[in-house]
Protein backbone atom coordinates (compact mmCIF):
# COMPACT_ATOMS: atom_id res chain seq x y z
CA UNK A 1 0.00 0.00 0.00
CA UNK A 2 1.49 3.28 -0.93
CA UNK A 3 1.32 5.61 2.12
CA UNK A 4 -0.65 8.88 1.57
CA UNK A 5 1.24 11.13 2.59
CA UNK A 6 4.29 11.14 -0.06
CA UNK A 7 4.56 13.58 -2.28
CA UNK A 8 3.76 11.55 -5.22
CA UNK A 9 1.83 13.55 -7.74
CA UNK A 10 -1.06 11.24 -8.93
CA UNK A 11 0.11 9.87 -12.47
CA UNK A 12 3.11 8.96 -10.81
CA UNK A 13 1.48 7.32 -7.65
CA UNK A 14 -0.90 5.37 -10.56
CA UNK A 15 2.24 4.13 -12.33
CA UNK A 16 3.93 2.56 -9.40
CA UNK A 17 0.69 1.23 -7.86
CA UNK A 18 0.52 -0.52 -11.65
CA UNK A 19 4.28 -1.72 -10.56
CA UNK A 20 5.28 0.04 -13.62
CA UNK A 21 8.66 1.71 -13.84
CA UNK A 22 8.78 4.96 -13.03
CA UNK A 23 12.00 5.93 -15.45
CA UNK A 24 9.91 7.41 -18.10
CA UNK A 25 8.03 9.46 -16.14
CA UNK A 26 9.18 13.12 -15.83
CA UNK A 27 9.52 14.49 -12.58
CA UNK A 28 7.21 16.92 -11.11
CA UNK A 29 6.82 19.15 -8.26
CA UNK A 30 3.93 18.39 -5.89
CA UNK A 31 1.16 20.93 -5.98
CA UNK A 32 0.04 23.21 -3.07
CA UNK A 33 -2.20 20.77 -1.69
CA UNK A 34 -0.59 17.57 -1.40
CA UNK A 35 2.29 19.80 0.15
CA UNK A 36 -0.53 20.75 2.35
CA UNK A 37 -1.33 17.32 3.26
CA UNK A 38 2.28 15.99 3.44
CA UNK A 39 2.57 18.82 6.38
CA UNK A 40 -0.50 17.96 8.16
CA UNK A 41 0.24 13.84 8.27
CA UNK A 42 3.48 14.83 9.76
CA UNK A 43 2.63 17.20 12.28
CA UNK A 44 -0.39 13.83 13.54
CA UNK A 45 2.52 11.66 13.25
CA UNK A 46 4.67 13.76 15.68
CA UNK A 47 1.60 14.49 17.95
CA UNK A 48 0.80 11.03 18.57
CA UNK A 49 2.31 9.86 22.03
CA UNK A 50 5.64 7.16 21.78
CA UNK A 51 3.87 4.99 24.63
CA UNK A 52 1.16 3.61 22.58
CA UNK A 53 3.75 2.20 19.85
CA UNK A 54 6.32 1.93 22.65
CA UNK A 55 3.89 -0.12 25.38
CA UNK A 56 1.36 -1.43 23.63
CA UNK A 57 -2.06 -2.69 25.44
CA UNK A 58 -3.33 -5.71 24.35
CA UNK A 59 -6.88 -5.05 26.06
CA UNK A 60 -8.40 -8.35 24.74
CA UNK A 61 -5.73 -10.25 26.89
CA UNK A 62 -6.23 -7.78 29.71
CA UNK A 63 -9.86 -8.45 29.72
CA UNK A 64 -9.37 -11.85 29.69
CA UNK A 65 -6.95 -12.06 32.74
CA UNK A 66 -9.27 -10.07 33.90
CA UNK A 67 -12.54 -11.70 33.69
CA UNK A 68 -10.22 -15.94 34.50
CA UNK A 69 -9.22 -13.78 37.89
CA UNK A 70 -12.75 -12.58 38.65
CA UNK A 71 -13.97 -16.08 38.03
CA UNK A 72 -11.44 -17.57 40.63
CA UNK A 73 -12.02 -15.27 43.13
CA UNK A 74 -16.17 -16.26 42.57
CA UNK A 75 -15.18 -19.86 43.01
CA UNK A 76 -13.04 -19.10 45.78
CA UNK A 77 -15.67 -17.00 47.26
CA UNK A 78 -18.42 -19.78 47.16
CA UNK A 79 -16.21 -22.56 48.07
CA UNK A 80 -15.22 -20.80 51.55
CA UNK A 81 -19.53 -19.94 52.42
CA UNK A 82 -20.17 -23.62 51.30
CA UNK A 83 -17.82 -24.55 53.80
CA UNK A 84 -18.47 -22.11 56.67
CA UNK A 85 -22.43 -22.74 56.55
CA UNK A 86 -21.71 -26.49 55.76
CA UNK A 87 -19.34 -26.70 59.38
CA UNK A 88 -22.46 -24.23 60.82
CA UNK A 89 -24.46 -26.59 60.12
CA UNK A 90 -22.83 -29.80 61.28
CA UNK A 91 -22.22 -27.62 64.63
CA UNK A 92 -25.38 -27.34 65.36
CA UNK A 93 -26.61 -31.21 64.72
CA UNK A 94 -23.70 -32.30 66.98
CA UNK A 95 -24.88 -29.94 70.01
CA UNK A 96 -28.67 -30.73 69.62
CA UNK A 97 -27.88 -34.66 69.23
CA UNK A 98 -25.02 -34.12 72.57
CA UNK A 99 -26.99 -32.07 74.51
CA UNK A 100 -24.43 -29.89 76.79
CA UNK A 101 -24.09 -31.05 80.58
CA UNK A 102 -22.15 -28.67 82.35
CA UNK A 103 -21.63 -28.66 85.79
CA UNK A 104 -24.11 -27.01 87.99
CA UNK A 105 -23.58 -23.65 89.53
CA UNK A 106 -24.69 -21.38 92.20
CA UNK A 107 -26.68 -18.86 89.69
CA UNK A 108 -28.90 -16.46 92.85
CA UNK A 109 -30.10 -16.38 95.94
CA UNK A 110 -34.16 -16.23 95.66
CA UNK A 111 -34.06 -12.72 97.74
CA UNK A 112 -31.71 -11.65 95.17
CA UNK A 113 -34.27 -11.38 92.78
CA UNK A 114 -36.99 -9.81 93.42
CA UNK A 115 -40.86 -10.74 91.31
CA UNK A 116 -40.55 -9.03 87.61
CA UNK A 117 -37.01 -8.59 88.55
CA UNK A 118 -33.57 -9.97 86.25
CA UNK A 119 -30.55 -11.20 87.32
CA UNK A 120 -27.41 -11.67 85.10
CA UNK A 121 -25.30 -14.27 85.37
CA UNK A 122 -22.28 -16.15 83.33
CA UNK A 123 -23.22 -20.34 82.74
CA UNK A 124 -21.57 -22.87 81.54
CA UNK A 125 -18.94 -20.24 81.45
CA UNK A 126 -17.45 -17.12 82.07
CA UNK A 127 -18.11 -16.64 78.21
CA UNK A 128 -21.72 -17.22 78.12
CA UNK A 129 -23.84 -14.33 79.43
CA UNK A 130 -27.71 -15.33 80.39
CA UNK A 131 -30.74 -13.79 82.44
CA UNK A 132 -32.22 -15.53 85.31
CA UNK A 133 -36.10 -13.49 84.94
CA UNK A 134 -38.26 -13.95 88.00
CA UNK A 135 -41.63 -14.80 86.45
CA UNK A 136 -43.37 -15.06 89.64
CA UNK A 137 -43.00 -15.75 93.44
CA UNK A 138 -41.96 -19.43 92.66
CA UNK A 139 -41.15 -19.10 89.25
CA UNK A 140 -37.66 -18.61 87.67
CA UNK A 141 -36.88 -18.87 83.90
CA UNK A 142 -33.04 -18.13 82.20
CA UNK A 143 -32.04 -18.46 79.02
CA UNK A 144 -28.60 -17.65 77.17
CA UNK A 145 -28.37 -13.57 76.43
CA UNK A 146 -26.79 -14.55 72.90
CA UNK A 147 -29.38 -13.63 70.51
CA UNK A 148 -29.94 -16.78 68.35
CA UNK A 149 -29.95 -14.55 64.98
CA UNK A 150 -26.33 -12.39 65.45
CA UNK A 151 -25.78 -13.29 69.06
CA UNK A 152 -26.61 -9.47 69.79
CA UNK A 153 -27.29 -9.30 73.86
CA UNK A 154 -31.05 -9.99 74.41
CA UNK A 155 -32.93 -7.66 77.19
CA UNK A 156 -35.65 -8.60 79.37
CA UNK A 157 -38.64 -5.77 78.59
CA UNK A 158 -40.78 -6.37 81.68
CA UNK A 159 -44.03 -4.31 80.05
CA UNK A 160 -43.98 -6.68 77.29
CA UNK A 161 -43.30 -9.96 79.40
CA UNK A 162 -40.82 -10.88 76.50
CA UNK A 163 -37.24 -10.75 75.44
CA UNK A 164 -36.36 -8.62 72.66
CA UNK A 165 -33.32 -8.24 70.78
CA UNK A 166 -32.37 -4.50 69.83
CA UNK A 167 -30.17 -5.26 67.02
CA UNK A 168 -33.03 -6.15 64.85
CA UNK A 169 -36.04 -6.71 67.14
CA UNK A 170 -36.75 -10.16 67.48
CA UNK A 171 -38.80 -10.78 69.74
CA UNK A 172 -38.43 -13.84 72.15
CA UNK A 173 -41.10 -15.38 74.73
CA UNK A 174 -40.18 -14.90 77.85
CA UNK A 175 -42.10 -18.68 79.26
CA UNK A 176 -39.84 -21.30 77.20
CA UNK A 177 -38.01 -18.89 74.62
CA UNK A 178 -39.90 -19.55 71.77
CA UNK A 179 -39.22 -17.06 68.53
CA UNK A 180 -42.31 -14.65 68.87
CA UNK A 181 -41.35 -12.22 66.19
CA UNK A 182 -38.07 -10.47 64.03
CA UNK A 183 -35.04 -12.71 61.89
CA UNK A 184 -34.52 -15.07 64.84
CA UNK A 185 -35.05 -18.71 63.54
CA UNK A 186 -34.52 -20.24 67.02
CA UNK A 187 -35.48 -20.31 70.20
CA UNK A 188 -33.26 -19.06 72.79
CA UNK A 189 -30.93 -21.86 74.29
CA UNK A 190 -33.17 -22.51 77.89
CA UNK A 191 -30.83 -23.17 81.24
CA UNK A 192 -32.24 -25.83 83.31
CA UNK A 193 -32.58 -24.30 86.91
CA UNK A 194 -33.46 -26.02 90.24
CA UNK A 195 -33.75 -24.10 93.39
CA UNK A 196 -32.10 -25.39 96.51
CA UNK A 197 -33.94 -23.75 99.45
CA UNK A 198 -32.73 -20.39 98.91
CA UNK A 199 -30.86 -21.08 96.16
CA UNK A 200 -30.88 -20.77 92.58
CA UNK A 201 -28.79 -23.35 90.74
CA UNK A 202 -27.86 -23.78 86.85
CA UNK A 203 -27.85 -27.43 86.02
CA UNK A 204 -27.80 -27.77 82.42
CA UNK A 205 -28.28 -25.86 78.78
CA UNK A 206 -31.15 -27.22 76.51
CA UNK A 207 -30.39 -26.33 72.73
S1 LIG B 1 -29.12 -10.27 66.41
FE1 LIG B 1 -30.96 -10.46 67.46
S2 LIG B 1 -32.44 -10.12 65.99
FE2 LIG B 1 -30.60 -9.97 64.92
Amino acid sequence: MLPTFLPFPPPLRARIKEGGSTATIPPSRPSPTEREEVQETLSLAARAPHWRTDFPINWEEDHDVTRREFVSFLTLISGALLLGTSLVGLRECWRRWHPIHPAAARIAQVREVPVGGVQLFHYPTVNDPCLLVRLSTDRFVAYSQKCTHLSCPVVYRTADQEMHCPCHHGRFAVEDGRVLAGPPQRPLPRIILTRNNEEIWATGVEI
